[in-house]
């Protein structure tokens, strides 16, 4: 049948009424089965509007669960509140106390401050004093927070966050704290000093059952394609797929692939091929996220990985000191950073002769993270 003209795109003519929908920072109108999350959030931001403090939160779930989702759609609806600030900080991306204050900075007063270096103090100093002039509360949404951790800046950043009324009298943050790291113990992980002022209320994201995740891609697909473009069989294969890893981003990645499969065919409809050759790509997307701003070092430490893969760590570092000239100690937290990203495993062995050693093994194909570092 596929082959009969009418089957046929010409080449003006697309599977997509509209391809953003399918964008890896599109927020959808609906957003369904996290009703309990949400009224736990709504809960916690609630006396925010009032003029107080909000609880402080920390929600936790594996990747693709609708975590950012949620405080998105949240801070929407707090946006409408003349008094209520929001700032949502992306930690990948501003992964120090400094960088995250910036960020909320530029929240604030709507420009960036100073390139020409401001004192961490005097930030603080300036961010607090317009908060209390205006008498507006804050609710800081630190996203990703777990890459706070593997920098070693969570402590200092939360605890600078919590004890602002102290040293800025009449001021009023809130906290949400967000991390897929489910192997991360975030309040055994900081200070003891800072524990005591982090009690947060906590608010967790379970991966979606199939059924969800099939209705969540219907949705999504009738906003995205055409009628008839992809039909109850394929969407079928599409939420098994997601559900195998569990993020919902990899069944909207694969939406969108296995769309433009099609075209690239010249078929109006999307058929088990162009899905399963998607989802080649799509399955890394968790992959490509995890690499999207690494370091150089970081870099050069997962290209000599790639070739010694499965390796002791002594011996891997004699070939990475070769390369970069780090020392020990910077390549042991090279490792940890790449180990907790879940692109490498260090996994303790028993060598013979030499007692225990960590070995260091790929989590993904070679050829995948190759393609991505490029
Ligand atoms: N209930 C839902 N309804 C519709 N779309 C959803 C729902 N939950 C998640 N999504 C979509 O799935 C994708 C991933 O969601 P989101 O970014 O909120 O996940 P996350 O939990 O923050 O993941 P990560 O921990 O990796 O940051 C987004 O494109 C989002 O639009
Ligand atoms: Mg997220």
């Amino acid at each position: 049948m596929s082959d009969e003209p009418e089957e046929m795109l010409s080449w003006d003519e697309t599977v997509f009424r509209d391809e953003h929908v399918f964008e890896i920072d599109y927020l959808p109108d609906a957003f369904h089965h996290r009703t309990s999350q949400l009224e736990s959030l709504k809960y916690a931001l609630r006396p925010a509007v009032r003029g107080s403090r909000p609880l402080n939160t920390m929600i936790q779930g594996p990747p693709g669960t609708g975590k950012t989702t949620a405080v998105q759609k949240l801070f929407g609806e707090l946006g409408g509140e003349t008094d209520v600030q929001t700032v949502r900080v992306n930690c990948q991306v501003d992964s120090t106390r400094y960088a995250v204050f910036s960020r909320l900075f530029e929240g604030i007063f709507d420009y960036e401050p100073p390139s020409s270096g401001i004192s961490f103090k005097k930030l603080f100093g300036q961010l607090t004093e317009r908060l209390v002039d205006d008498e507006d509360v804050l609710v800081v949404a630190l996203d990703d927070v777990n890459y706070l951790f593997y920098e070693n800046e969570a402590s200092d950043t939360l605890g600078s966050l919590l004890r602002a009324h102290e040293t800025h009298s009449g001021v009023k943050i809130g906290v949400i704290i967000v991390s897929s790291d489910l192997s991360l113990d975030v309040i055994d992980e900081i200070d003891t000093r800072v524990q005591s002022v982090f009690r947060p209320e906590e608010i967790y994201f379970p991966r979606y059952a199939v059924d969800e995740i099939r209705s969540i891609l219907r949705e999504r697909a009738d906003r995205g394609f055409h009628e008839g473009v992809l039909d109850d069989a394929e969407l079928e294969r599409v939420a098994e797929l997601t559900a195998d890893s569990g993020d919902l981003r990899v069944g909207i990645d694969l939406l969108r692939r296995a769309g433009l499969h099609a075209e690239m065919r010249a078929s109006r409809t999307i058929s088990d091929e162009d899905i399963e050759a998607a989802y080649e790509k799509s399955k890394h997307v968790h992959l490509s996220r995890s690499l999207r701003g690494i370091s150089d070092s970081e870099r050069a430490l997962l290209e000599v990985v790639i070739d010694h893969d499965g390796q002791q760590a002594g011996e891997i570092y004699e070939a990475f000191e070769e390369e970069t000239d780090l020392g020990y100690t910077r390549y042991t937290e090279l490792v940890n950073k790449l180990d907790q990203l879940g692109v490498i495993a260090a996994r303790y062995a028993d060598v013979e002769g030499r007692g225990r050693s960590r070995e260091l093994s790929l989590e993904y194909e070679p050829e995948a993270i190759r393609d991505r570092l490029d």
